[in-house]
């Protein structure tokens, strides 16, 4: 079986081409790399000794894709390629409504003409309206998203339900992310984001390593137990294995199915600074600074439904997440870019 991932060079895309090799599966690649490097692919045959095919393209060129789809008998995709950061797509959003709806749209074009119609495609947590109620389950109100970069994952995932709706061939995975932290336990890949760090456990790590001077905690008179604002974090490699469950799940089902991929527990900013220095061993100075705009209070999934549907469980632990992270960023204090 081969899998093509679109955007296997970045976090989650490595670390699942480590999972799907390990589990014998064929693996082709294409990035552009706008968010990633190639480093990242080469550590992944490293680890697994067993290798990859990579394309260096963007998801939207046509011709390229035709020509991967000529040369390699794929069977399913997962789509990962797109952008990820919040307040970039506020500020520059058709750069993102660009990149992410017409990569889907161009390859879910080019696997149509090809009559390869197996799909898991990226989606997240963020599709969901803040005024639900916890834990999060599949069947919870989506949209009002606070950003474009939401609205890219909520608008794709009406194109491709649409079309599963139309086109009784199809088979597609919706997979919605809590929030991925970690890295592999060998500290050979892991999160290397450009430019200051947007989401909380990079953050967190380059403070330990002395990139930054310290942490800005978001707010804490949210109506949690320290009034700090509560993630449902979850290990990339957990993440990475629920993807090979999907695969194995979507090569046998047609239809289009969303799943939560997630804990379903949830832990404040302070509970992640006091897990990491306690496993660690090392110091993570922080100061209380104003909410972020659009934040919630509280988010964690139900995963019910993936555990009974894909039969996959979040199966590590925060100690885990924590210890993890920094031994990436310990043994890569400037992530592949050394
Ligand atoms: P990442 O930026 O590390 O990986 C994305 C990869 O896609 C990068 O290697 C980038 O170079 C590539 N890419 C982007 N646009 C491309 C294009 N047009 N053509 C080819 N390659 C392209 O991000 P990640 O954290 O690994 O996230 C993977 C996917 O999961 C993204 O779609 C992201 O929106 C989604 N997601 C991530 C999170 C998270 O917290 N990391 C949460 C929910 C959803
Ligand atoms: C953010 C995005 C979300 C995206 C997800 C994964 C926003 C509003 N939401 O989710 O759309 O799907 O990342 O990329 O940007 N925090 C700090 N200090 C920091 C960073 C974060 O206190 O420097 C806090 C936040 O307020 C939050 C928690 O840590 O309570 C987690 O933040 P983050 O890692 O950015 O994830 P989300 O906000 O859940």
């Amino acid at each position: 079986m081969n899998i093509l991932v679109t955007g296997g060079a970045g976090y989650i895309g490595s670390h699942t081409c480590v999972e799907l090799l390990e589990g014998d599966y064929g693996v082709v690649v294409i990035d552009n790399l706008c968010n990633s490097n190639p480093e990242s692919l080469r550590r992944v045959q490293e680890l697994t000794g067993k290798s990859l095919k990579f394309y260096e393209g963007d998801v939207r060129d046509e011709a390229l894709l035709r020509k991967i789809f000529a040369e390699n008998e794929i069977d399913c995709v997962i789509h990962f390629a797109g952008l990820k950061a919040v307040g970039e797509s506020v500020a520059i959003p058709w750069k993102y409504y660009d990149n992410n709806l017409n990569s889907t749209l161009v390859l879910t074009k080019v696997m149509n003409e090809v009559g390869m119609k197996n799909i898991i495609f990226s989606s997240s947590a963020t599709v969901y309206t803040g005024d639900n109620e916890m834990p999060l389950r599949e069947s919870s109100r989506t949209g009002n998203c606070t950003n474009p970069y939401g609205w890219t994952k909520y608008m794709t995932e009406q194109i491709l339900s649409g079309m599963a709706n139309a086109d009784k061939e199809w088979g597609i995975v919706l997979l919605r992310y809590f929030n991925p932290i970690g890295a592999h336990h060998s500290g050979r890949i892991g999160e290397d984001p450009r430019g200051i760090p947007n989401n909380l456990m990079p953050y967190i790590t380059q403070v330990a390593v002395g990139r930054r001077e310290r942490l800005n905690v978001f707010g804490n008179d949210y109506d949690t137990h320290d009034g700090t604002g509560v993630r449902d974090y979850i290990h990339v490699v957990d993440l990475a294995k629920g993807h090979v469950a999907a695969v194995k799940y979507v090569l046998e089902n047609k239809g289009c199915e969303v799943f939560n991929l997630g804990t379903g527990t949830g832990y404040s900013v302070l509970d992640m600074v006091k897990s990491f220095e306690a496993v660690n061993h090392v110091a993570v100075p922080y100061v209380i600074t104003d909410r972020r705009p659009g934040d919630l209070a509280t988010c964690y999934a139900d995963p019910a439904k993936s555990a009974n549907v894909l039969g996959w469980k979040a199966e590590k632990n925060l100690d885990d997440m924590c210890r993890d992270s920094w031994n990436w960023q310990k043994n890569n204090p400037m992530g592949y870019g050394e």
